[in-house]
């Protein structure tokens, strides 16, 4: 039947028998509904870390464009985006809830700060709202909801192995965190990691997270004269302050090694850090120079799409493997999403095409489990790099939540 043939029959039939005639016919063969799967993204778009959100923005929608034919016929994807503007959970959850109620969003996803995430995650096991978060590194975030599924990292899982590592190299450490919650993982992490390799922690400092003056703090670390100084801040500007300010206030002359989370030599701000940054040691799931040939065809499309000079950060790949885990649910289930199949799918995600490596979901902890690399930072011809020079840690679960087993 053509559609002027039920245009004609709908007129002729009673108001409810012409509405379900129309309810048929939507569904009929040749007219696939067009649907769409909105994706409700709170994230940090303005203010000083709003690069690390920008990243992630980049790689989702770097991976929508590349792979739009791998969706069901007829089914698209839109981001609905917000600005929480920093470190603000009251912001997060307000934006949360009104693309949950309003924007009726079948998934939630972004999350550069772990406060933020804390805050959104009891709204999305009250709505059953999947939510998908590419950054926010605090291990306990996981643990608010059943509905929370981290493709990012824990700081736990990239820590843990460098204390390891550093606490069979070194006798004495001290470490350097930011006040909030990752920067607590961080330095339990490190600790225990450091004890387990045969070292000892001498010094503990938490810095402001909004300080870009580290002399103060550095000069406490040279009077107490450890071997080595362990430190996270989140990445971006805060970074470049830290480095500097371990240089110019003469730790490396007075002969201590600086090593970090990866978070503290993100690959766009190695240029600014300069060589301030050669020759130092962190630990993360990625670097963008990593030799790997999913590496070396997602850095091509990357360069291909925002420009040669431009290089993905570890935001990136979490914004691109996120999104991968949506699409795999999406076509899964052919467009027709529920949140429990949705949620059962991401939970059971898995994939050996990552830049980063081969990574899974734990689906007991909904947490990612990856390989952790030792990072050198090098100059590789006219750049600064990180450069992985050893897998320090395979198929890396939390391991928070491996220690807390009961
Ligand atoms: C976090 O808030 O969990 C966070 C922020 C920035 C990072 C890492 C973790 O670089």
């Amino acid at each position: 039947m053509d559609r002027s043939s039920t245009r004609v029959l709908a007129g002729i039939l009673p108001g409810a028998a012409a509405a379900a005639l129309a309810a048929v016919l939507a569904v009929l063969p040749g007219q696939a509904p067009a649907q769409t799967v909105r994706i409700g993204v709170v994230n940090t778009f303005t203010g000083p870390n709003s690069n690390m959100t920008d990243y992630i923005d980049r790689g989702m929608r770097l991976y929508m464009k590349t792979h739009e034919s791998g969706l069901p016929p007829g089914v698209k994807v839109e981001l609905v985006t917000r600005d929480d503007g920093g470190p603000n959970p009251d912001a997060a959850k307000r934006l949360a809830q009104e693309l949950i109620v309003r924007e009726k969003v079948q998934f939630l996803a972004g999350f550069v700060f772990s406060p933020n995430a804390a805050a959104v995650a009891p709204l999305s096991a009250e709505a059953k709202v999947p939510m998908v978060i590419m950054n926010a590194a605090t291990s306990s975030i996981t643990t608010l909801s059943p509905y929370a599924v981290r493709v990012s990292f824990t700081l736990w899982q990239t820590t843990y192995p460098l204390g390891q590592w550093a606490g069979r190299r070194f006798k004495r450490a001290y470490t350097l965190v930011a006040d909030y919650s990752p920067g607590f993982d961080a330095e339990a992490a490190f600790e225990k990691g450091f004890r387990d390799g045969g070292g000892e922690v001498v010094g503990k400092v938490r810095t402001p997270m909004s300080t870009q003056d580290y002399a103060p703090f550095m000069e406490r670390v040279k009077e107490s004269k450890p071997d080595v100084l362990f430190a996270f801040v989140p990445a971006g500007r805060t970074a470049i302050a830290l480095l500097k300010s371990f240089r110019e206030t003469g730790l490396d002359k007075a002969g201590i090694r600086f090593i970090g989370t990866g978070d503290t030599t993100p690959e766009d701000e190695l240029a600014g850090m300069g060589d301030a940054a050669l020759g130092v040691y962190t630990s993360m799931h990625y670097a963008a120079s990593a030799d790997r040939p999913a590496n070396r065809s997602f850095v091509a499309a990357w360069k291909k799409e925002y420009g040669e000079a431009s290089e993905p950060v570890f935001t990136a790949v979490a914004g691109w493997d996120g999104m991968d885990a949506i699409y795999g649910a999406i076509r899964a289930q052919k467009g027709n999403l529920s949140p429990e199949q949705s949620l059962a799918l991401l939970r059971n995600y898995r994939s050996a095409d990552s830049p980063r490596g081969p990574i899974s979901i734990d689906p007991e902890t909904r947490d990612i489990v990856q390989n952790i690399y030792l990072r050198e930072v090098r100059r590789v011809g006219p750049r600064l790099e990180n450069v992985e020079i050893e897998t320090i840690g395979t198929a890396v679960k939390d391991p928070w939540k491996e220690f807390n087993r009961k």
